[in-house]
């Protein structure tokens, strides 16, 4: 498979990075970026042709395009209508299938791609979406661009991107925001900076790899860390008191609408 990125920066160059580690042939995968740095870096890493943009697609059976939302019109309309045959799967937060089309001269073959931020460590989660007409081939094969860089899962609707984007897209913040607060617990109780964000940091990392190889339900988890009368019992009722379950399903439901907001704006022409 001969892939073309569009745009080599944090997520172009970490699913071509995630591909080379796959054992994909480099030379199969050339990337454009306006930035002479940019390409010097790419090519030294992971040994990919790089290019400045150019007038028009390079041959390749799959592009992906990871330049912001905000560059993607202009982008791509500097390289014209791309061939029938191309698949397009582009990474760009709010970008619409529809809206991608009509910049492309009406082009079919899309996929919409929405990754998150682990993915430069390749633990990302990435939510995909094609249309119906998109058959199970090209399916495959943004699934296995994508899969370079962490786990993917297929949605039914467009619409659910905006879910995605608030859920994993954002969700990498909300757990930091929770990491910092925990941390600022331990400091405000006397722990030195050190131990409390050790603890911080190392009690998400335990959780989310306990909850990961068991399987099992967090709410299962949670009750077994939850002995009747004891400190875990408290710390929860205490959050219950506080109506924290409900403020985080509110600000995660904002965020969806804030996803569907930006992809109105970014498809106006
Ligand atoms: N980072 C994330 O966590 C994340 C998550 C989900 C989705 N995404 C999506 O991924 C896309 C890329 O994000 P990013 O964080 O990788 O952004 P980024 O680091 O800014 O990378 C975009 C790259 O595209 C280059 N570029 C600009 N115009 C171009 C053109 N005409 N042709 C080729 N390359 C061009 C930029 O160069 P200049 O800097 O010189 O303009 C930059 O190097 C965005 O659409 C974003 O919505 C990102």
């Amino acid at each position: 498979m001969k892939a073309f990125f569009l745009g080599g920066g944090n997520m172009g160059a970490a699913i071509v990075g995630g591909l080379v580690a796959k054992g994909f042939a480099a030379g199969d995968l050339t990337v454009a970026d306006p930035s002479a740095p940019v390409r010097e870096q790419l090519a030294r890493a992971y040994g990919v042709r790089a290019i400045a943009p150019p007038g028009s697609w390079p041959e390749a059976d799959v592009a992906v395009l990871a330049v912001k939302p905000q560059q993607m019109r202009e982008a791509v309309r500097a390289l014209g209508n791309p061939p029938a045959s191309l698949l397009v799967v582009t990474i760009a937060a709010g970008i619409r299938v529809a809206d991608l089309a009509r910049w492309l001269g009406g082009h079919a073959a899309i996929v919409r791609a929405m990754p998150n931020t682990p993915a430069l460590v390749r633990c990302g989660i990435t939510g995909l979406f094609a249309p119906g007409d998109v058959g199970p081939e090209a399916r495959e094969r943004a699934a296995t661009l994508l899969g370079a860089v962490g786990d993917t899962v297929w949605l039914d609707r467009e619409s659910d991107l905006d879910v995605v984007t608030a859920i994993s897209g954002s969700g990498p913040a909300y757990v930091f925001y929770l990491m910092e607060s925990l941390e600022a617990a331990g400091r405000e109780m006397g722990l030195a900076p050190g131990p409390a964000r050790k603890l911080a940091l190392q009690t998400f990392v335990g959780a989310a790899t306990l909850a990961q190889l068991r399987g099992e339900d967090p709410a299962v988890l949670r009750a077994q860390v939850t002995s009747p009368g004891g400190t875990t019992e408290r710390a929860l009722a205490e959050m219950d008191r506080g109506g924290l379950k409900s403020v985080f399903i509110a600000a995660v439901k904002a965020a969806r609408e804030r996803s569907a907001e930006l992809g109105d704006a970014f498809g106006e022409d």
